[in-house]
């Protein structure tokens, strides 16, 4: 195969596998653990519900619930798998990788690179970008790879980010672009910044609020900026029939997008307009999750992916504390619009366990 041949292996997501762990409560019945007016909760931060993981459940069990329906959904020959790259900030070992816990479960062993990407939400968007770069440039010669983004979100009781808290898996098989093509130019942007971070031996990460808001707010704009480039932004984003980002909490991402239009100049008017059309209704499975770090991006894709027509286009906004970004486009394949993967989470909501503030604080252990 010649190098340009390579470089054109037709390249996206193949397939997707999601999964909400069993648990979950309201953030009203939060509110009321911590004497918190609940509309704090639900119209200051835009959250509903926090998916939570019941003790013996975690990451591993996520990340392999979530890729063994990535897996049936794709149909294809397991040996094709060459790379299983797994991003996570809820690392189970500072050296042995998640991906061989998840691995062991899934009966992958053999000719496979397999290893876990860290940087902290980020880490599940590099992971597909590397498969994708791997895929592009010949070295995987045609094989497949399983990325999987899976977190378990859990601040410190009465932290105030405890409502935003939430776990969920997305996986992927990077293969053929049946389900969307992943555009090769993206536009990443970082900074060295102590936003959220969490020392080495500690259970709870450490935030700082506003500098994570003002961070994930610069990262946006910048990131936004090189899409656009010197192109009309209105028409460079009416391309688009939907723009996702990470979700720490949905406020956040709207606060997010204000920055962008602002920078575009435009009233806020307009901007409430490609909110409200474009942005949040992707947000949909992520307000019923909470924060899922890693997976939390790539659930709004997900959900912005089903049901759209072949060529239809949608941005990624990816962010990682610390800090780092990555704007990437994707545009939709014929699989797209059967959008298979919602019966993952209709399956998930239809099982799941509102748990009560009394359960919860047996469970968080006071
Ligand atoms: N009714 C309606 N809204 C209310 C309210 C009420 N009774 N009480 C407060 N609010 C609003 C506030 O006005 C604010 O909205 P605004 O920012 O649009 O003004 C929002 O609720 C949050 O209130 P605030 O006082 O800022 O909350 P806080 O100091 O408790 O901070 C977080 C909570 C979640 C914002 C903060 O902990 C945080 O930023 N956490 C982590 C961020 C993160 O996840 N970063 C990770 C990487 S991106």
């Amino acid at each position: 195969m010649s190098a340009h041949a390579a470089a054109v292996t037709p390249t996206g997501i193949a397939s997707i596998g999601l999964h909400f762990p069993p648990l979950a409560m309201s953030v009203e019945e939060l509110a009321q653990l911590r004497g918190e007016d609940p509309k704090k909760y639900t119209l200051g931060l835009g959250c509903k519900e926090m998916s939570l993981c019941p003790p013996d459940y975690g990451v591993v069990e996520l990340a392999t619930k979530a890729a063994q329906r990535a897996i049936r959904r794709w149909g294809g020959d397991r040996t094709r798998l060459g790379m299983l790259a797994v991003g996570t900030e809820t690392a189970v070992d500072m050296s042995r990788p998640l991906s061989a816990w998840v691995a062991d479960r899934l009966g992958l062993r053999g000719a496979v690179r397999s290893y876990e990407v860290k940087h902290a939400c980020y880490g599940g968007t590099l992971a597909v970008k590397q498969a994708t770069e791997w895929r592009m440039s010949g070295a995987a010669q045609g094989k497949a790879a399983l990325v999987i983004a899976a977190d378990v979100a859990l601040y410190e009781q009465g932290d105030p980010g405890e409502p935003t808290q939430g776990a969920g898996a997305v996986a992927m098989v990077i293969d053929e672009p049946n389900v969307a093509a992943i555009d090769s130019m993206s536009y990443p942007w970082s900074e060295p910044e102590f936003d959220f971070w969490r020392p080495v031996g500690t259970s709870y990460p450490l935030v700082d609020g506003p500098l994570s808001l003002e961070c994930y707010k610069r990262a946006a704009e910048n990131c936004f900026k090189a899409l656009v480039a010197k192109r009309n932004p209105e028409e460079a984003l009416s391309e688009l029939a939907a723009i996702c980002f990470h979700v720490p909490f949905p406020k956040m991402v709207k606060k997010a997008v204000f920055r962008v239009g602002e920078f575009f100049g435009w009233s806020p008017e307009k901007i409430e307009e490609l909110f409200r059309d474009k942005v949040n209704p992707t947000m949909v499975w992520n307000s019923l999750c909470g924060n899922a770090y890693t997976a939390s991006l790539w659930i709004s894709v997900a959900n912005a992916l089903k049901g759209l027509a072949i060529g239809q286009r949608v941005a990624a906004f990816s962010y990682g504390s610390g800090f780092g970004a990555e704007l990437l486009t994707l545009e939709a394949g014929p699989m797209a619009l059967a959008g298979a993967w919602e019966e993952d989470i209709e399956e998930d909501l239809a099982s799941r366990q509102q748990v009560t503030a009394a359960e919860y604080e047996t469970f968080r252990g006071t």
